[in-house]
Parts: C-alpha cells; structure tokens; sequence
C-alpha cells in the first residue's frame, strides 16, 4: 500500500516492537491492477449471508409484520494479507455484515467460513477461539471507548477475556508494547480517552483491536470521524501493521478515495447486496454495474478541464426502504438502465457472460443484467 501524501507518521516510527506475536510475515501479493491473483484458499469466505430484523407490532403479544432486510445474500472471499473495500450508501447494510463477520449478530441464513469453519453456528468456546481472530475497530474514537476506564485497562480488557495472550503480570508491559505499535507513548498507559486527541483515540481502538494477534480486523468507518490530516496518519499506520503482522482487512466506509487508497479489492453494496467486487482498477476505472458508475460520477473532480468533460450521473429518487425492497434488481427504481427484465429477475453477482473467458478488466462480478463499461470520469 503506499503512503498517503501527508508526512506525519514520525509518532508511528516506533523501533521496537517486541512482544506482539505475529503470525509469519508474508510478502503481499501485487494482485491490484488487473485480473485478480490467485492467491489460494480465502482466509474469510462469505456465502448468501442474510440479515433480516422482524418489525413487530404490540407490547404483550409481538406480531411479525415484517422485516428490515438490512443484508440479503452478500457472497466474498477475503484472503490473507489483504484489504477488502466495501463502499455503499447509509443504511445499505454495511455495519450490519461488520456485526455479522464478528457474530455479534446471528444470521438469518448463509454462512461464513473462516479456514474453512462456518462460524455462524459455532457457540461457547468454540466461538471464542475463532473470535481472538476476528477483531473490530469502531468508527467513532469518541463513544467507542469507555471514558471511565484508563487506556491500559481499555486496551488490556482483551486479555481478561483471553488470559493465555497475556498472563496477568504480563499485562502492563503488553499494554505499553501495542501502544508503542501504534505509535502512542507507552508512558500514556494510565490515561483517560478525554486526554487524547480523535486521532489518538483511533489509535488506541487499533491497539485493542491488535491486542489478541488477529489475523483479520474488521474496520467499520474508522476513519470517517476524523480530521482529514488525522485521516491519513491513522490509514498509514494501517497499511504499516497490515504488511507488519500480515493483517487481512475488511475496511468499511463511504470516501471512495479512501477505499481506493487502501483496498486491493473493493466491494459495492446496495440495499443489501453487493451490485458489484472487483480488483480497484476493476472497480475505479472499469465499473460495469450502473450504481458504481453512479457513485464514481459523483466524486467530486479539482481538475477544471476534467470537470467540464465529466458527465454527471443524476440518480432519481431515493433509496427504497430494506423493508420493502423493490422485486428483481433492487437497483432497478433509480436505474436509467432498467427494463423489463431487471422488474422480473434478480441479477446474480457474476462475471458478465459477454466478458467471461476474456482478458479484461471488464470481466468482473457485477450483478446487472446489462452490466458494461461505461467511461466516468472521476477523481477517486
Ligand atoms: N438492530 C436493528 N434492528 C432493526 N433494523 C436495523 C438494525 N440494525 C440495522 N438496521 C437497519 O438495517 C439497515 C442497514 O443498517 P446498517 O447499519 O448495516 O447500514 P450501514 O450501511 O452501515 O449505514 P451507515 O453508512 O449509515 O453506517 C438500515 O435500514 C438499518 O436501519
Ligand atoms: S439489472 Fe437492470 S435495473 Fe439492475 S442495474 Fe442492471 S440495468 Fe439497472
Ligand atoms: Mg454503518
């Protein structure tokens, strides 16, 4: 991943960082710009994954008279060393799948198989195991941590629930060693959130998040709080511990800029279900579903000659209710595209037949009907 542009990573620049195993380093595949590299067996393997919140009526006696369809069959793989990028408009399920990767939520349906395990039905200590694994970092460093406890207790918290990562003893001197990863004084161990800024705040969220040696970590808008500057210094110091630990990524947020900068694919949700996943250059410079090219035509371009060349995708209306989703393609109501055909079937996330078998960057999964590459200009 390379650097973003702003040069104040002097406070990551941490010498020594022992004391935090990671798994063994593996140098990470250039698989970003063209056809996907096949990188063999996924560390996280998402299938037909359902989330359907029941909408009740009544205080004694509940009725089911509907559901929130927040996610409705969300399929990808997510190998070892990488960052998978999944954009999408508020409310298209985004957090909702987070929830689901880290069972805090329970399914409806679908599975997901971390090394091959379907973890959606493991329970007690089984679930436990695997979830020392699979941490989160939280998008809002303010209300994400607890302002009553001090950082060495917020970040060693971990270890109450997983003692064998940090015998008792131990702990302190574990505390200091990932603040010191993620570029904190270790000397700040008996601070409160309230004495430091957003940006540090984030950073101890990633220290927590690291506390257990995860393999994968689970960023839910992790920067959208944040000051701009402040962004790329905590988005640095991911890239920095995802090649330094070997760290797979499934980085959730709405800045396409910033997904690009740091995913090798990028997934496209809405209303539920992935329209569209590819490489980024896939995605970016090749969108074949017409949300993507939607969204793209909306990122706002500096250049004034690109601006005046650009066209502008205007989507109609607004985005349909999960409760109520529109019948085939969920896309089809605001889609300029639509047919018939698009009412009627629901498009599968496919490599198009048209580009199937072909050498280009169109050959990506995107789940229209009449997905094709359409020119968009913009500055993501
Ligand atoms: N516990 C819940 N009960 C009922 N509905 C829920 C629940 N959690 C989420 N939803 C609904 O599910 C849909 C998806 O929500 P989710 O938070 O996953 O979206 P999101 O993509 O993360 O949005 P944002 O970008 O605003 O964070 C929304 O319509 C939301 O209102
Ligand atoms: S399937 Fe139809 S409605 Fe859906 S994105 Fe493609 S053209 Fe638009
Ligand atoms: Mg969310």
């Amino acid at each position: 991943m390379a650097e973003l542009s702003k040069n104040d990573e002097a406070l990551v620049d941490s010498p020594d960082r022992t004391g935090v195993q990671p798994p063994a380093a593996e140098a990470k595949p250039a698989g970003t710009a063209g056809a996907p590299v096949d990188r063999g067996e996924p560390i996280l393997r998402v299938r037909n994954l359902v989330k359907h919140f029941p909408m009740t009526q009544g205080i004694l006696f509940k009725k089911k008279i509907g559901a929130v369809k927040a996610v409705d069959g969300v399929s990808f793989d997510l190998h070892q060393g990488e960052t998978l990028g999944i954009v999408g408009e508020s409310g298209c399920g985004k957090s909702t799948v987070a929830k689901l990767l880290m069972s805090l939520e329970t399914a409806t349906s679908g599975e997901v198989f971390y090394k091959g395990q379907d973890i959606t039905r493991l329970s007690g200590r089984a679930l436990k195991a695997v979830r020392r694994n699979i941490q989160m970092v939280f998008q809002d460093p303010y209300t994400s941590l607890n302002p009553r406890m001090t950082v060495g207790d917020i970040i060693g918290e971990p270890f109450d629930i997983h003692p064998e990562v940090a015998p008792k003893g131990d702990r302190s001197r574990r505390v200091q060693e990932l603040l010191d990863v993620v570029g904190l004084n270790p000397e700040y161990i008996n601070r409160y959130p309230h004495q430091f800024s957003g940006g540090q705040r984030q950073r101890i969220g990633i220290a927590r998040g690291l506390a257990l040696n995860p393999e994968i970590i689970v960023c839910d808008e992790p920067v959208s709080a944040l000051d701009v500057s402040v962004q790329a210094q905590v988005i640095n110091l991911m890239g920095k511990l995802q090649d330094e630990f070997d760290l797979s990524y499934v980085f959730i947020a709405h800045d396409l800029s910033i997904v690009r900068h740091i995913s090798d694919r990028v997934g496209v949700m809405y209303l539920g279900r992935m329209a569209e996943i590819g490489t980024d250059t896939q995605i970016y410079d090749h969108p074949t579903h017409p949300y993507t090219q939607a969204l793209l035509s909306a990122v706002p371009v500096p250049d004034p000659e690109s601006r005046e060349v650009r066209e502008r995708i205007i989507l109609s209306g607004d985005v349909p209710s999960p409760a109520n989703p529109p019948s085939g393609c969920s896309f089809r109501t605001r889609c300029w595209k639509a047919e018939d055909k698009c009412a009627t079937e629901v498009p599968l996330l496919a490599v198009p037949e048209r580009f199937a078998g072909r050498d280009t960057p169109a050959a990506h999964e995107s789940a229209c009907h009449f997905a094709e590459e359409k020119d968009v200009v913009h500055a993501a």
